[in-house]
Parts: C-alpha cells; sequence; structure tokens
C-alpha cells in the first residue's frame, strides 16, 4: 500500500528520502514521487517547492531527481497504489495546491502526501472548485492540498489542523509550505504515522512505517490516532486529537530495531522464498520462552491479566482477512475439539457492515500480520461497540494500532515479511492460535498436565519438522513444471485440513495468477466435479486422519473424470503414486499441527510455479501488503 517518507534537515535529504520509498517498495505501489523545498538548503535560490514523480520503479525516481537536480533539505515523498484515479503521472503525489492567486501557473504553496481514504472528498472538491481552485488529478488526495491552502493564513499547523477537521475518512498525511521551508506538518487518523527522531543536526522525519527509516534514526515514536505533529529543524510538536496548539501531547519515544537484515536476500531469489525457508527459526522465535501454557503469555501490555477473561469468556469470534483469516479458519478446529469453545471465524470486511448478534462474553480475537489492516482493526471497532470488550490480537507487529488496541495480545516472532504473499506470518500465527486454543482447554479444565506435555513437546519439534518438509523443494519443483502450463488448480482438503486448501489455493492465484479454487472435499459432487477434467489439476492434501477413507473416494471421482492429482500424503495412508497419481509422502508429524506442515509444500508450489511462470513473485500485480485502506 502507499508509503510516506518526510523529513527536515540540514543536509540534501532528497537521498534518504528516496531510499526511505525504496525500504517501504515491498508493500506494493504503482507511482512515485518526492518534493522538496528548494531553498531549504540554499537560502539564495528562490523559494519554491520542487517535485519528480514516476509511474515507474523509485530506482528510476532516483536518475529523475538527479537529472532534474531535485534537491533540498526539506522533503516529503510518496509510493503510491492507487485508489482514487488510474496510476498515472498526475495522479501520482506529492500533490500541489494551485490557489486562485497563482496566475503565473506556477506550483502552488502547499505540497502533501497522503495514505488513506477521504470519503467526503467529492462535496469538499466540488466547494473547493466553486472557490475557484483548478483540480489536475482525480484523486482524493489533491482535494487536501487546496483545503490546507485555504485554510493557510501564515502557519503551516494551524492551516492543517483545520483542514483535518474537515476531513471524513482515513489519512495519514506529510505537508511542506512555500513559505515555510524549514517545517513539515503531519497528521494521522485511521492509517500509521510515526516520528522519527534524528540522532544529530537537529532533524526530523516522518514515516508510515519505522522501516523506511531504518539506519537513519532508530529513536521512534507512534502517533495516536488523531495526532498532529509539527516537525522543525531542532525541535517537534505533537498535539493530540481535538487538544488546543499550545498544549503538547506526550508520546514516548522507542529504540525500535532497525530492520536492514530482512532486506537482504542472501542465497534466495525471492523474498518469499527465503521466507518459506525462514519457518523453522521463526517458528522457533515465536516459541521462545513458552515454558508451560500458562495466561500470561497472552496478557495485555496495559497489564491485563488473561486469566480473567479467559475464565469469563463462554465463546470465541475471530476477525480477520485474507491469509490470517485462513489461520483463523483453522484455528476453529482446535478450539471446537481441544478446548470446546464455540467459535465463529468472520472475515473482517463482511463482519463490520453486517448486523450480528453480540455476545459480550465472547472473545474476540484478531489475527493480523501486520496489526494495521483497515478492515480488521474496523470489525474491531465495531465488535467493541456492540459491547464486546474481551480482545486479544495474535499479531506481528509489537507496536501496531492493533495491539494497542485490544487488551490481550500474543506477538509472533515471524521477523519482517517483505514478499506480499504471506508465507511464516501464517504459520507463525497458527503456532500462536495453537497455544492460544491450550491455554483457554487448561482454564476451562479440559487440558491434563500429560496432554499438555505432549502438546508443548510437539511444538518444540515443529521446527525439525519444518525442516524435513523442506527437504521436499526438489519434488516440489517437479509438481511445479506441470502446474506452469495450466490455467486453473482445484485444491480439496478435509476438516482442519480445508483452511490449508484454501491457503494453497490462495497462494497459487496471488503469485502465479493460475485461477484456483479450494473445497472441502466432500463437496466435490455437489458442483465443483463438472470442472474435472484432464486440463484440470486437483491437488489434496491427505493426511491419516479420521477422514481419510472419505477422501480417498473423493479422489476415485476425480480420477474417474480423467482428472490429475498431486497428493500430499502421510507415509501411512497408503496412497501411492500411479497413472494420473503424483504422491508427494510427508514426513511423519504430530496429526493436530500437520496444518503448519502441510502448507509449507503448497507454499512452495505457489512459488516455484510463478517462477516457472516468469512473474513478480514479491511484488504481484494489483496486490499490496499491509492493507491500510478499506
Ligand atoms: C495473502 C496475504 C493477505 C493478508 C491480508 C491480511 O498472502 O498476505 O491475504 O493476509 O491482507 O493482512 P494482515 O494479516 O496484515 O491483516
Amino acid at each position: 500500500m502507499c508509503g510516506i517518507v518526510g523529513a527536515v534537515s540540514m543536509r540534501n535529504i532528497v537521498p534518504i528520502l528516496v531510499q526511505g520509498l525504496q525500504r517501504l517498495e515491498y508493500r506494493g505501489y504503482d507511482s512515485c514521487g518526492v518534493a522538496v523545498h528548494a531553498s531549504s538548503l540554499d537560502a539564495t535560490r528562490p523559494a519554491g517547492l520542487q517535485r519528480a514523480r514516476s509511474t515507474a520503479r523509485v530506482a528510476e525516481l532516483l536518475e529523475q531527481v538527479q537529472t532534474d537536480r531535485v534537491d533540498g533539505a526539506t522533503g516529503i515523498a510518496h509510493t503510491r497504489w492507487a485508489t482514487h484515479g488510474a496510476p498515472e503521472v498526475h495522479n501520482a503525489h506529492p500533490h500541489f495546491s494551485h490557489g486562485t492567486g497563482d496566475a503565473s501557473g506556477t506550483p502552488g504553496r502547499v505540497a502533501l502526501v497522503h495514505n488513506g481514504i477521504i470519503e467526503n472528498h467529492e462535496e469538499l472538491r466540488a466547494a473547493l472548485q466553486a472557490r475557484g481552485y483548478v483540480f489536475t488529478s482525480q484523486t482524493d488526495t489533491e482535494v487536501i492540498a487546496h483545503l490546507v491552502d485555504s485554510h493557510y493564513s501564515g502557519d503551516l499547523f494551524e492551516a492543517v489542523q483545520a483542514a483535518v477537521a474537515q476531513l471524513h475518512g482515513a489519512y495519514a498525511i506529510a505537508v511542506m509550505h512555500r513559505d515555510e521551508p524549514h517545517r513539515v506538518v503531519g497528521a494521522r487518523a485511521g492509517s500509521p504515522l510515526i516520528l522519527g527522531v534524528g540522532t544529530g543536526g537537529g532533524e526530523h522525519f516522518l514515516a508510515s512505517d519505522a522501516m523506511a527509516l531504518a539506519g537513519v534514526t532508530d529513536q521512534i515514536v507512534y502517533l495516536e490516532e488523531g495526532d498532529l505533529v509539527d516537525l522543525q529543524l531542532g525541535r517537534y510538536w505533537i498535539v493530540g486529537k481535538g487538544r488546543e496548539a499550545l498544549t503538547p501531547a506526550q508520546r514516548p519515544v522507542r529504540t525500535v530495531q532497525a530492520h536492514s537484515g530482512a532486506a537482504e536476500l542472501g542465497p534466495y531469489r525471492h523474498y518469499m522464498q527465503k521466507e518459506i525457508f525462514e519457518q523453522p527459526r521463526a517458528i522457533s522465535d515465536t516459541l521462545e520462552g513458552v515454558e508451560g501454557i500458562v495466561p500470561e503469555l497472552f496478557d495485555g501490555a496495559d497489564g491485563t491479566a488473561a486469566w480473567r477473561v479467559f475464565k469469563e469468556i463462554d465463546s470465541v469470534l475471530i476477525l480477520a482477512c485474507g491469509t490470517s483469516y485462513y489461520s483463523g479458519c483453522a484455528a476453529k478446529y482446535w478450539l471446537e475439539e481441544i478446548a470446546g469453545i464455540p467459535t465463529q471465524v468472520e472475515v473482517a470486511s463482511e463482519y463490520r457492515y453486517r448486523t450480528s448478534v453480540p455476545n459480550p462474553r465472547s472473545l474476540v480475537v484478531t489475527i493480523t500480520q501486520s496489526g494495521e489492516t483497515a478492515d480488521t482493526l474496523a470489525a474491531l471497532r465495531h465488535a467493541q461497540s456492540l459491547g464486546m470488550q474481551h480482545t486479544l490480537t495474535i499479531c506481528n507487529v509489537a507496536t501496531s494500532a492493533m495491539v494497542r488496541e485490544c487488551k490481550l495480545a500474543y506477538i509472533t516472532r515471524a521477523g519482517v515479511e517483505i514478499g506480499v504473499a504471506s508465507t511464516k506470518a501464517f504459520t507463525t500465527q497458527l503456532a500462536g492460535l495453537f497455544l492460544l486454543t491450550l491455554a483457554l482447554a487448561q482454564s476451562k479444565g479440559r487440558l491434563t498436565p500429560e496432554q499438555e506435555a505432549a502438546h508443548l513437546k510437539a511444538m518444540r519439534h515443529l521446527p525439525v519438522a519444518l525442516q524435513a518438509v523442506l527437504a521436499l523443494e526438489p519434488q516440489v519443483i517437479s509438481w511445479a513444471e506441470d502446474f506452469a502450463r495450466m490455467e486453473n488448480a482445484l485444491f480439496l482438503g478435509r476438516g482442519l485440513h480445508y483452511p490449508i486448501a484454501l491457503e494453497g489455493a490462495l497462494k497459487l492465484k496471488e503469485i502465479s495468477y493460475i485461477h484456483a479454487e479450494a473445497y472441502p472435499a466432500g463437496e466435490l459432487k455437489h458442483g465443483p466435479l463438472a470442472l474435472v477434467t484432464s486440463a484440470m489439476p486437483v491437488v489434496t492434501v491427505a493426511p491419516n486422519d479420521a477422514l481419510l477413507e472419505k477422501l480417498k473416494s473423493n479422489m476415485q471421482e476425480v480420477r474417474a473424470r480423467a482428472g490429475v492429482l498431486y497428493v500430499l500424503a502421510d507415509a501411512d495412508t497408503r496412497i501411492e503414486s500411479s497413472e494420473g497419481i503424483h504422491v508427494i509422502r510427508m514426513p511423519e508429524h504430530y496429526g493436530p499441527l500437520s496444518p503448519l506442515l502441510h502448507v509449507v509444500p503448497l507454499q512452495l508450489l505457489a512459488y516455484h510455479t510463478a517462477c516457472a511462470r516468469g512473474t513478480d513473485v514479491d511484488k504481484p500485480r494489483n496486490l499490496a501488503k499491509s492493507v491500510t485502506v478499506e
């Protein structure tokens, strides 16, 4: 999704802004741009805003700024993922205001970058046009630039404060003004924005993600909902929601580890491949320090005790999107079978808008890698507004809005995930959800010490078990050679492995652009069997569980229609490779945890199929990492 970097400094800040954009590239974008205050570096230059914008990669933007000599000590930069208006240069940020008094036609007084969506942009646009403002883009963002301009009377902070009061929707913005060469003003509501406290020279930074500032500063202030921030040389000033400009808000400065290591590819071709192979490490980090099942594992940062909450709840409501939703679907099987707790799993974007029957005794569990997904955050707030106050998140980013807004949390330690297609975040979410299941089972008196010991032993063995599955890569590559020639694929699973089939299909479609669908295998003859021909490979997840014999019948149904099966089979399933049946035998493993292992060959299948088709694996078309707009 969109990314913001901004700075007030004494040195030419353009290389740092562009480098920041490069660090945010993995989030997905279709255009980029940078604007600087020309006289901020050299006071002899005429005051004015300069900019460069491009629909190519950030590397091309860098060439453009060098050719056009765009440099300055105060600047803002942006990567845009199109929502309003096509990915064309005139829609790329930064946007300039063109005031009515700006007869020369040169760029106006305000430069602005924006993440999020302004819902009332049409009415604001009409009002501004009526006042003579001329629009040069189809974006909702340009409205904010003109709005700030319309409120400006010598103080940018005041103008931004007045402008955001008129906005409905989600935004993180960074704004500069032609007449204030050493000032950038930021504001956030609904989209993340952080302040980077500079380590020398009085410089300060703004960014939508601390990762953009890796190597520049590790002193980070996480701005809160409704905050405005005023960046000037040698000082910064934060004002909270609804406060007067003279009352600064105190926000802690945190030392945040730079993620520079995550950006190194090492021996891998793509981040996705690297992240698939990092799963043993990610799981062992996620489970580090777990000596036994105790509710304290889920205690909130504000001291909320999980044991109290666990005693009170009688059901679980899981809210999430995409891959995280599928990890929730798998957890439902664990929660109902092991902990005996009725569990409902809802797609966050649906839940937030439908009329549902709230249960104040339900534990609302949000699952999110980024902790910033707009739909999941909105679904959480919706549940809270309905009176459901027991909230817990399984999240990969300890400093995210989701962790701040939930009472309880389990932080997965997958590390930064750069590939747009989620892999290690998924398996670490499953690990966190399995722990949650055990903790709830224990608090409901459904976990004996022997069961606890057996589950924990199997969890500790997961990194080794994952290594054994990763060793199957050469066999998966031979499957991928067949898949690369296909345009459709079907994935089948039953029970706990149906969500794994769903996740396998999602991975394949996301990065190889092959149309893939997943079904619970028992549904086959209720419709999808009509699609089965020799041109429709059918991937089957076949662990040796209670449903194996039924699954074997479903496989016969496929073979009888000339369908070609690709089966992930456990050693003792007695499913053998034969005409039209390709079998990869899974290493022996602990039954309840098998979803964590079965998903890995499916991730590898999607990855190698995409490589064979030559797609942009880490940045698939139209997709973005961290979906911070609705
Ligand atoms: C798919 C994928 C997405 C995310 C979804 C939710 O590979 O990554 O489906 O899972 O956008 O994102 P988070 O987990 O950040 O809330």
